[in-house]
């Protein structure tokens, strides 16, 4: 099922603000849309408009050309999980799982192949008859999602569904959905602030900061063409470096004059329109190299080294006192306080419009 929603917006009786304002996002039938954000920036208030929850305050909800605006949450074809995925404690898995079933009077085959259908792709056919209170977390997440899918719904909505269990056990979960939704195709929605959650299982990701839609798109372009700087610092581990500075004839000059950066050919064009303007240089990281022979570097005294195995995360300073992290492969070895130079790949390097936070396209 299609889910448009056009301008739509939400102001909480008894608050001045809008929650939500301008929000504008298809959801194509079949994908897996994970709708990210910091805390409080809207995202379950926006689902629970399109389960039917929340009253919309303005906008038009569609599922495929049909407006659902004023359609009771019943009546929606939806399934919802929650972070708190509250079983009936006194009723076996089995009976968790056909409880919505029955309660809308299917006929008894129908409810058994369904959660039985349920619990096979779930991996929980072997405590079926067990309670809640007997199986563990993981286990009872998966009832809770076996519970919502038995009901085959339209579209599936979830709402940090995962942020409840270990982190080992979350990511065998993130696995088992994407799995999942590849054997189901159902339309998926689904609200974390995790953003490996959303880099791993979506097909769309939509950014959210402030009731606002940040960027939208498939997970590649928040990596690579972040849309602003906001996004560029909400997406990666450890976060995008962000340096100041102004373009003057041509480079990039930072504030502190200790950095200086040669655009590549293709970025010197669109920085053209910015000579003597303030702009903002993004680096990720990972995108550092020891010594750099090539082009542009930087030297940087090793203030503290995080040994994380794969990797080595090297938190440097300049001579000002401005930190910079730099990842580099765990078996390098880095002692503290020595001062090294650095070089970056000039490919890999964002431009930011510092006023407007804007990328520079
Ligand atoms: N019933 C309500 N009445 C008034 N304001 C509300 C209500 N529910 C949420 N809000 C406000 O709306 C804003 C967005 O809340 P929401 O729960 O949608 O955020 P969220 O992105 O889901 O955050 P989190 O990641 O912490 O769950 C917050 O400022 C919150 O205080
Ligand atoms: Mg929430």
């Amino acid at each position: 099922m299609k889910v448009t929603l056009k301008d739509i917006g939400k102001k909480y009786e008894g608050r001045e603000e809008f929650t939500l304002r301008n929000i504008n996002l298809e959801i194509e039938n079949q994908d897996f849309c994970v709708i990210l954000g910091p805390s409080g920036c809207g995202k379950t208030t926006l689902l629970r408009m399109i389960a039917g929850l929340n009253s919309i305050t303005e906008g038009d909800l569609l599922f495929g050309d049909k407006r659902m605006n004023k359609v009771p949450s019943k009546d929606r074809d939806i399934a919802m999980v929650f972070q708190s995925y509250a079983l009936y404690p006194h009723m076996t898995v089995y009976d968790n799982m056909a409880f919505s079933l029955s309660m809308r009077k299917e006929r008894k085959k129908i409810i058994h192949d369904r959660v039985m259908e349920a619990a096979e792709l779930l991996q929980i056919k072997d405590y079926l008859y067990s309670k809640p209170s007997d199986i563990s977390g993981g286990q009872r997440q998966r009832v809770a999602l076996g519970r919502a899918m038995v009901r085959k719904p339209a579209v599936f909505l979830m709402d940090e569904p995962l942020s409840n269990l270990d982190a080992k056990l979350r990511e065998h979960m993130r696995v088992e959905l994407v799995r999942l939704h590849k054997q189901l195709g159902t339309t998926s929605i689904y609200v974390t602030h995790d953003q490996t959650e959303a880099m791993t299982m979506a097909t769309k990701i939509v950014l959210m900061n402030d009731g606002k839609i940040q960027q939208a798109g498939v997970p590649d372009e928040f990596y690579n063409k972040p849309a602003n700087i906001f996004v560029a610092k909400f997406i990666g581990s450890p976060t995008m470096n962000i340096i100041e500075g102004t373009i003057k004839k041509g480079k990039f000059i930072s504030d502190d004059e200790l950095v200086v950066i040669t655009p590549s050919v293709s970025d010197t064009e669109k920085l053209l329109a910015y000579e003597n303007k303030k702009v903002s240089v993004g680096i990720r990281p990972e995108r550092f190299e020891s010594g750099g022979e090539f082009g542009d570097t930087i030297s940087a005294k090793i203030d503290v080294v995080e040994m994380l195995g794969k990797e080595k995360i090297l938190h440097v300073k300049l001579d000002n006192g401005r930190e910079l992290t730099i990842s580099t492969p765990g078996h390098y070895t880095y002692n503290e306080n020595e001062v090294h130079s650095f070089g970056f790949d000039i490919e890999s390097i964002h431009f930011f419009d510092t006023e407007s936070g804007n990328r520079i396209n």
